[in-house]
Order: C-alpha cells, then sequence, then structure tokens
C-alpha cells in the first residue's frame, strides 16, 4: 500500500482519537492533517509516533488529502464535507448529516460495499444500526426479513466527551449537567430530540438506516435507551422472517456471516456483554430464541464496541476496502 494522506475532523473528539489508533492497529501507512474545532487550534497529539499540531479548517485544506475520516458532528460535517470533496479527497462522515441522502452510500463493508466504489462521499451508519446489520443481512440473505423491532441500550460515549464527562460527575455524586436525568442513577429512554409522533431521532436513524443499508422497505421500529455504562451498545431485536425455518438454521446463518462472534450458551453465562466486546471489531450475537408470540420470529441480542464497529473501525475498513479496490484495479 502506498503512502496515503488522511485527514481527521474532530481529531480531539472521542471518535476522532479513536480513527488515528485504529489507522495505528491497522498498520496503515499514512501522514496525517488533523482538524478540530478553533479552540483546540495548536494543540499536540502523538501518531505513528509523531507529534501532530491540531489545525483550523481553512479553504484548501483538504487539497492533497486522499481520504478525509470526519467525527465531528452534523454541523460540521453540513459545513465542511462538501468543500472536502471539491478539494478532492473522499469523504467518510461518521455524524448523521448525510446518512439519508439518496445520494449518499450509508455503508457497512460486510454487507453494501459495492455502493461506495463510485462516489466521494460516504456515509457511515448509526452506531446501534451497525451491529444488527450484520445478523440482520445474514438473515436477509437466508431467510428474507418482514419486520425487525429494535430496543437499544447505549452506553455514554455514544454522547461524546459530554456523556462520558456526565456519568464520570454523577458517579462522584455531582449533579448532572448534559443528560436530562442522573445517569448514575437510572437509564434515560431518550436519546437525541424528539419528533412528533413520539419517537425519538435516534429511533428514526435506527428505522430508516436498516431499510436504506440492507435495500429493504419493510417495517421498523425502534426504542433506543441510553444506560449507565461507558462504552459498548446492545440491540435487542424481534426479527421476522420470511421463509419458515428453526433456531437452528438462524443461529448456524448468523455463525457463518464475517464480523461475528456467536456467544450463545447462556447456561454457562456465555451471551454477549459489552465488557467482552469493547476494544475489539466483532458485533457479539447470542441470546437466539424463538419467539412466543409470532410465528417465524426470533429474538437475538448483540453486543459491540460502539466507538469502534459502531464508528471508527468501520469507518476505516470502509477507506481500506477502497484502497485494495483501488489498488488491485
Ligand atoms: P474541539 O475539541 O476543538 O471542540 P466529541 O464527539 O467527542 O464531543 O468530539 C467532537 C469533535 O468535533 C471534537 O474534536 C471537536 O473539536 C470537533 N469539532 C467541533 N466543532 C468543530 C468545527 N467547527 N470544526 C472542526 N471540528 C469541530
Amino acid at each position: 500500500m502506498r503512502l496515503l494522506n488522511i485527514g481527521i475532523v474532530g481529531a480531539t473528539g472521542v471518535v476522532g482519537n479513536l480513527f488515528i489508533r485504529v489507522l495505528e492497529e491497522y498498520g496503515v501507512k499514512c501522514t496525517l492533517k488533523l482538524f478540530a474545532s478553533p479552540k483546540s487550534v495548536g494543540k499536540k497529539i502523538e501518531a505513528f509516533g509523531k507529534m501532530y499540531t491540531v489545525e483550523e479548517i481553512k479553504d484548501g485544506s483538504f487539497s492533497g488529502l486522499d481520504y478525509c475520516l470526519f467525527s465531528a458532528g452534523a454541523g460540521t460535517s453540513k459545513k465542511y464535507a462538501k468543500q472536502a470533496t471539491s478539494e478532492g479527497t473522499v469523504v467518510i462522515d461518521n455524524s448523521s448529516a448525510y446518512r439519508m441522502d439518496p445520494d449518499v452510500p450509508l455503508v457497512i463493508p460486510e454487507c453494501n460495499i459495492h455502493s461506495a466504489y463510485e462516489t466521494s462521499l460516504i456515509a457511515n451508519p448509526n452506531c446501534s444500526t451497525t451491529q444488527a446489520i450484520l445478523p440482520l443481512d445474514a438473515l436477509h440473505k437466508a431467510f428474507g426479513l418482514k419486520s425487525v423491532e429494535y430496543t437499544t441500550y447505549q452506553s455514554v460515549s455514544g454522547s461524546g466527551i459530554n456523556g462520558i464527562n456526565d456519568l464520570l460527575h454523577t458517579r462522584k455524586g455531582e449533579s448532572q449537567n448534559f443528560y436530562p436525568h442522573n445517569i448514575t442513577e437510572t437509564v434515560i429512554p431518550e436519546i437525541d430530540v424528539f419528533m412528533e409522533d413520539g419517537y425519538t431521532k435516534e429511533e428514526y436513524k435506527m428505522m430508516f438506516e436498516t431499510n436504506k443499508i440492507l435495500g429493504t422497505n419493510i417495517p421498523v421500529s425502534a426504542t433506543c435507551v441510553r444506560v449507565p455504562i461507558l462504552r459498548g451498545h446492545v440491540v435487542q431485536m424481534k426479527v421476522v422472517l420470511q421463509d419458515k425455518t428453526t433456531v437452528d438454521e438462524v443461529r448456524e446463518v448468523i455463525q457463518g456471516y464475517k464480523g461475528i462472534i456467536l456467544k450463545d450458551n447462556p447456561k454457562n453465562h456465555e451471551y454477549p456483554v459489552t465488557t467482552e466486546a469493547i476494544n475489539n471489531d466483532a458485533v457479539y450475537v447470542g441470546r437466539i430464541r424463538s419467539d412466543k408470540v409470532t410465528p417465524n420470529a426470533f429474538l437475538i441480542y448483540t453486543a459491540s464496541d460502539n466507538l469502534r464497529k459502531g464508528a471508527a473501525s468501520n469507518s476505516v475498513q470502509i477507506m481500506l476496502e477502497l484502497i485494495n479496490r483501488n489498488e488491485s484495479s
């Protein structure tokens, strides 16, 4: 692989910093340009054994960059992603800014990398959607999906540094100043803003993104809940399938899908837990059961690192797939 020039927007943030660590870990040969808000200009960040200085985004900032990974919120992406593509870089955006734009592919490499081939702006899905899609894609290809219902248990790192600080402060007995309730003492069924129909925007993200990534048009509903853990998300789903099948067949198909580790031996306490899922890129799947209410429906429980497969690693994996394709063509 040739030496790449890679930009990171939001380099001082939780996911932005993890982009750097994942690039290091994957052994990507690159030089970096690190961007954050004006208040961080001049900050030093160590990467690949060198000290880089954080810059402010200006006209021409992106020229000469092969790829730029964004994780600085939807507003920043809306402001700068198109500038970056017009200056010649391929953008992989971890914010929600372009996820539902029909002209922007929403990509999980295991599922739909082909949709990212002919474009310069690619969206990275919502952190909970990503971990659900791996088993759902496996089931969709094998049996066809009829509908999906999600309930999530999402850690505070999904809110970035503000969420992490609110949990750490409230754990010490201080009062909250970010979440609407004390996150140390309760779970909060409010992630992102409420919409007119009572769903939250986070729930809408999961409902829309699922169909966009899978290329389906099936009913999906979601309830998203913030829970008092620092890192790792859990998704519980009820999946109704088109073709009649069994729990064993469902388990076998899921186990064979790239990126999934099956943990489904509950009597030995083996099921997905966030403490095992964090710091690696796998999606852990287990508690697979036949639903007692709906025919041909299955209950499936997943855990994954929201900051890695749910954000930084998925973006880097998209970039590496594109590089490999370019180099082999
Ligand atoms: P800064 O640290 O200077 O505020 P998190 O999601 O962990 O809260 O991080 C958000 C990231 O987005 C931070 O790196 C933050 O930089 C960055 N950011 C916020 N606003 C801008 C902006 N206008 N331009 C570039 N980066 C921004």
